[in-house]
Formats: structure tokens, sequence, C-alpha cells
């Protein structure tokens, strides 16, 4: 996590100021990873909870680094925590930064018309990049951002080698590894693994095995570091079915991306996993 203040100088300089918008899961993880970061939420409350989880997640790196040093690592957390602005109007937040990167809702029509407002409102050489997990190109972060090492690259048909270039230094100077891949949906991880855990929803569905067994057995029979239904509960069940259903919209003649009543019905209910306290299992 110490290398996701490290920086490169060239990046540095096309780089200064980095906006990321959405502070829930995902956006509170990826402002941990930038530099200078305004994070922008139009609800003021999570960002107050975002700043509170930064805080503790620092806290948990300062206390590895700084072991003989509590003091150093108390400054460490402060001045991190000083590179991370909030603000709840993403208009104002962008006209004077050198990068976007929404993590908003997975819904094309919102992620539309909030990029509209931020292309007139920041400067022209300001790179716009999406953080969705199937919908369009950009820069793919996983879920928890300070540990997942991967950024996926997303290059579209209209990226520019610059754009592109740029993000690549970008995301190695943040501490990750980057893979490059076309923009397809759920590019390579996703177009994997949301098939992968909606199979094992439907496994579930059907009265094949228990929750508890499926997540065994693919912990112990396939070394997953979590079971498909304590993952899907761990990324968002509505996020889970945002993706499914966007698919499905545009190729409903594939089986894999069929509705799953099971995942609609929890969805409706609120329970959309650990978020809300409650999923596939139930949290404290
Ligand atoms: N923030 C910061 N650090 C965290 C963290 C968080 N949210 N969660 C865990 N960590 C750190 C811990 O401090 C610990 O660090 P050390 O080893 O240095 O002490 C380390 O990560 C391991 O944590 P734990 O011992 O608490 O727990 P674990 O070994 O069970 O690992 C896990 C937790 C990393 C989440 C692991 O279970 C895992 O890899 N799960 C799978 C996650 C995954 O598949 N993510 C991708 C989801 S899909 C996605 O993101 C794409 C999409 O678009 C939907
Ligand atoms: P989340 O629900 O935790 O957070 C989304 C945040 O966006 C909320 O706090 C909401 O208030 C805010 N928001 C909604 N509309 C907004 C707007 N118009 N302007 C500003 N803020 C707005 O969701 P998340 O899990 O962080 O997912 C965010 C994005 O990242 C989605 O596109 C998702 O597909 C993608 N993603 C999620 C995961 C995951 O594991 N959850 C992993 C990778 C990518």
């Amino acid at each position: 996590i110490a290398r996701n203040f490290s920086s490169s100088s060239a990046v540095q300089s096309a780089i200064k100021n980095v906006t990321v918008i959405g502070g829930g899961l995902m956006g509170s993880g990826i402002a941990q990873a930038g530099q200078n970061v305004t994070l922008v939420d139009v609800n003021s409350e999570v960002l107050v909870k975002a700043q509170k989880s930064i805080g503790n997640n620092l806290g948990r790196v300062a206390k590895k680094i700084y072991k003989e040093n509590p003091q150093e690592g108390e400054k460490f957390v402060a001045e991190a925590l000083g590179r991370i602005k909030t603000s709840s109007d993403p208009v104002a937040a962008v006209k004077s930064t050198d990068l976007v990167v929404e993590a908003i809702v997975e819904n094309l029509a919102v992620k539309h018309d909030l990029f509209k407002k931020l292309d007139a409102a920041a400067p022209s050489h300001a790179i716009m990049a999406s953080n969705t997990s199937s919908l369009f190109g950009g820069l793919h972060f996983f879920n928890p951002v300070p540990v997942m090492r991967l950024l996926e690259v997303v290059r579209g048909a209209e990226t520019s080698e610059g754009t592109y270039a740029t993000m690549m230094e970008w995301g190695k100077a943040v501490g990750k590894t980057c893979i490059t891949c076309k923009d397809t949906p759920g590019f390579v991880v996703n177009r994997l693994l949301v098939p992968y855990i909606c199979e094992a929803i439907r496994l579930y569905e059907r009265g094949d095995a228990s929750a508890r067994d499926i997540d065994i057995a693919m912990k112990l029979g396939a070394g997953y570091p979590m079971g498909p239904l304590e993952l899907a509960d761990y990324v968002g069940l509505d996020t889970n079915k945002f993706i499914l259903d966007g698919w499905f919209k545009k190729y409903p003649e594939q089986a894999l991306f069929k509705p799953i009543p099971l995942l609609n019905k929890l969805v409706s209910e609120g329970k959309l996993g650990v978020k809300t306290g409650e999923g596939f299992y139930k949290y404290e």
C-alpha cells in the first residue's frame, strides 16, 4: 500500500489533480490510492464515512510501516489525509482537474448525464475515465482497492495513444499492475467473474447446495480467497444486479446473462450484502 504514494515524475507532470466522483465502496478506495485528490459525492454523509474509512485504512498501513515510531505514523496518516479534499459539487470540483475517475452508481444514463456536465466544466486536457464494472472504457479498479493489485486500463476505439499512455503511467504510479483490454462487456475480470457468481446464485436458488457449502467448495476446492456468494455480498448485490441487467438488455439471447429471481428479490428487499448488513449472509 505504501507503493500507492510513490510517484513517477512523468505522470506527476501530466496528472497533478485527480477528481474521484462517487465516494462509496470503490471511490473511497481509489481516492486513497491517488495523490492530490478531490473526492466528490452528492451525499455528504457518504463523504464523512469515506474519510473515516480512508483514515482507518491508512492507520493500518501506518501501524505496519512505522511500527517503531508511532509519531511518524500519525504524521504519515495526517499528510495522506491532507491530500484528499472532499466536495459535493462535481462541476466545481473538476475546474482544474487533470484526471477524473468516475465511480458512481452502475447506470449508463446517470453516468452519461454526469460526464456531459463534467466535460463542459473540466479543462480540455483533462482525461475522463470511468471505474464502471461493465459499461464503457476507462480505469477499472478492484475491491478492496488498497489490496487488489490489478488495474484494467480499458482502451476504447476512440482512446488516443496519449490518453492510453498517461492512464497506464498513472496506474503504475499509484502502485497497480496494469493490463490493457478492449471496451467489451465486463472487460476481462468481470466477464469471467460475474457469470461465475451468477451461476453460484442460480445453484443456490435451485437448492443444489447451501450457501455455506457453495462457498466452502470454491475456497477449499478451487483455492479462491472468498466463496462466490460471500464475494457477491462483498461487491454489493445491487452492483451485481446492475451489471447483469445491463448485459441482459444488450444480449438477451445469452443464457448466462438472464435475470435471477433470487438476486432481484434480495435487492428489492434492500438486502445488498455487507454494506446493508444482509445479503446471502448477515453481518454485524
Ligand atoms: N482496505 C485496506 N486493507 C484491507 C482491506 C480494506 N478494505 N481489507 C483487507 N485489507 C488488508 C488487511 O489489512 C490485511 O493486510 P496485511 O496482510 O498486510 O495484514 C490483508 O488485506 C488481508 O486481510 P485480512 O487478513 O483481513 O483478510 P483476508 O486474508 O481474508 O483477505 C481479501 C481479504 C483481500 C478481501 C480477500 O478475501 C480477497 O482477496 N477476496 C476476494 C476479493 C475479490 O475477488 N475482489 C474483486 C471483486 S470484483 C471487483 O472488484 C470488480 C467489479 O467491478 C465488481
Ligand atoms: P456505491 O453504491 O458504494 O457508491 C456509489 C456512490 O456514488 C454513492 O455514494 C452515491 O451517493 C454516489 N453517486 C451516485 N450518483 C452520483 C452522482 N450523479 N454524482 C456524484 N455521486 C453520485 O458503489 P460502488 O460499489 O462504489 O460502485 C461504484 C462504481 O464502481 C460502479 O460503476 C461499479 O460498477 C464499479 N465497481 C464496483 C466494484 C465493487 O466491487 N463494488 C468493483 C469495481 C467497480
